[in-house]
């Protein structure tokens, strides 16, 4: 069996560390059954602090092929990736494609081999915003609709594909990769001087990311997530690592970024120092899916600054609720004055989905 195995933005490297590794666990075992497969980096996150970075942290090995597509508008992107990744899946003839997540390179990736009669795996198949403003939920349900095997988190994705008519046998809960690479990195992040070099005490900052467009492409919303935070500041430490696109746009829109001396700012970090981040923080303050996934298991408290999320185990057996620019502040004090640690781990998200993924891919 041909695998192609295709990453290309950041929350995409946490999902396939632990899939190479199952992979070639199984290859090392099984030497009359090999898979053989390939890695293609598409680059549409290119920056060492949002790729590279990752490699290094999580052992994987460089991408056999790089399509170095870089930045661009959502159809430019998407567009860049499917014409670059045409002649590759036509040269490699792969048995299957994985795909995972919900960025553009995901769906680019899977039109194409669907087009070509190559069967695509999706990971991380099933979970929707039911909110088409979002770029992510146009992948998710185009991807899944091409998918031959669509392989979900929680029993909420399998309720989702059912009720879009896709076929019960195609529908595999395998459980949540994130946590894999989470469980197997826990104590190397908590070996991490994360705190002390940012000049932070321990248990006692709050942990804040924001990148969606929604939250940072309009100067009104990010000024006022600006201002809540430099208001917080005076409160907490505020640790902030400062997506590129929210950098952009803060300065772009001219948006005053701090006057506060506890709120760091600083330079996207790597995954160990963001596990010991939410894991020490007192609350996490985020627009991230994966971020939500990380605190519901480490059962850090969660405001999320979205309307919905694609991730409702989260909130309904994890540390997560949404928040708004309304109810932000009031949100922030009940986070402060409760940071007790809440919530429960969903099913099958035990550090063990990378293995039952290989397991439906070779029965497939
Ligand atoms: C993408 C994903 C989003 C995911 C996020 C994680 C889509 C539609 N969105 O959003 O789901 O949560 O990645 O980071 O696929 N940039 C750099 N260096 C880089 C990459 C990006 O400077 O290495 C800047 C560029 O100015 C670029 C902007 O960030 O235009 C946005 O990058 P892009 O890949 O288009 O989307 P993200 O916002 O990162």
């Amino acid at each position: 069996m041909k695998v192609l195995i295709i990453a290309g933005a950041r929350p995409n490297f946490m999902k396939i560390a632990p899939l190479i590794k199952a992979v070639e666990q199984h290859n090392a075992g099984n030497p009359s059954r090999q898979m053989d497969w390939r890695l293609v980096h598409t680059g549409q996150h290119y920056d060492a602090k949002m790729s590279d970075i990752f490699f290094g942290e999580l052992g994987i090995p460089a991408p056999h092929i790089n399509l170095n597509v870089g930045s661009g508008s959502q159809a430019t992107q998407t567009a860049s990736i499917m014409t670059a990744f045409e002649p590759v899946c036509l040269n490699e003839r792969p048995d299957w494609i994985i795909v995972v997540g919900d960025v553009n390179s995901t769906v680019a990736c899977a039109m194409v081999a669907a087009k070509l009669g190559v069967k695509v795996a999706h990971l991380e198949a099933g979970l929707r915003s039911y909110d088409r403003t979002m770029p992510e939920e146009i992948n998710r349900v185009l991807t899944d609709a091409v998918a031959d095997l669509l392989l979900t988190p929680s029993e909420d994705a399998n309720d989702n594909l059912r009720r879009e008519g896709v076929p019960e046998e195609k529908i595999k809960l395998v459980g949540n990769i994130m946590i894999d690479t989470l469980v197997a990195n826990l104590s190397r992040a908590r070996e991490r001087n994360t705190s002390q070099t940012l000049g932070v005490k321990n248990d006692s900052f709050a942990y804040v990311t924001l990148h969606r467009p929604s939250n940072v492409d309009q100067k009104e919303t990010l000024g006022a997530i600006m201002a809540e935070l430099i208001g917080l500041s005076h409160q907490i430490d505020v640790v902030f690592p400062m997506h590129p696109r929210t950098r952009k746009m803060v300065s772009e829109l001219q948006i005053p970024m701090s006057n506060g001396t506890r709120l760091h700012i600083v330079e996207p970090i790597g995954y160990h120092d963001s596990l010991f981040l939410a894991e020490r923080a007192r609350f996490v303050l985020t627009d991230s899916g994966g971020l939500q996934e990380e605190t519901t298991f480490l059962r850090t408290p969660c405001l999320t600054l979205r309307p919905n999320t694609e991730r409702p185990v989260t909130i309904t057996l994890g540390s997560n609720r949404l928040t708004s620019l309304g109810s932000l502040r009031a949100d922030i004090e009940q986070a402060l004055v409760s940071p007790e640690r809440r919530g429960g781990v969903p099913p099958f998200w035990d550090g063990h989905t990378a293995e039952r993924v290989v397991r439906e891919l070779l029965a497939s």
